[in-house]
């Protein structure tokens, strides 16, 4: 089983990055391939509402780091996405 985890926390050692790792890393004891995913270390653009993703099937069509993550979540059997809350709600990036 291949599960990989999404740290979408500006901080790489917080509570988010914790807990996604501890997750991670009891899959692993239990003989997962793991990945682990930090937003701090990706380019991710926002939505420019260019509309691009609706005419091809790849997405999003701006050439950021997005893709290296469509590729790992196609490729994942299982997906752990771990957000801070800010203001009541997931993060800007996470959305
Ligand atoms: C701008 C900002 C807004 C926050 N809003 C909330 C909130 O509405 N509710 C809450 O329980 N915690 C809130 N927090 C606290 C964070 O969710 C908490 O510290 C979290 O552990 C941060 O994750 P990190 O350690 O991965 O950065 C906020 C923190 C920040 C910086």
């Amino acid at each position: 089983m291949n599960i990989i985890g999404i740290i979408a926390s500006p901080r790489k050692e917080g509570n988010t990055a914790w807990t996604v790792n501890k997750i991670l890393e009891g899959a692993k004891e239990q003989g997962a391939e793991t990945q682990g995913w930090y937003f701090s270390d990706l380019d991710i653009k926002p939505c420019r509402s260019c509309n691009g993703c609706k005419k091809g099937d790849r997405g999003c069509i701006m050439g950021d780091d997005i893709q290296k993550l469509y590729s790992a979540i196609e490729h994942a059997d299982a997906l752990v996405l771990g957000s801070p809350v800010y203001m009541g709600q997931m993060s800007a990036p996470t959305k």
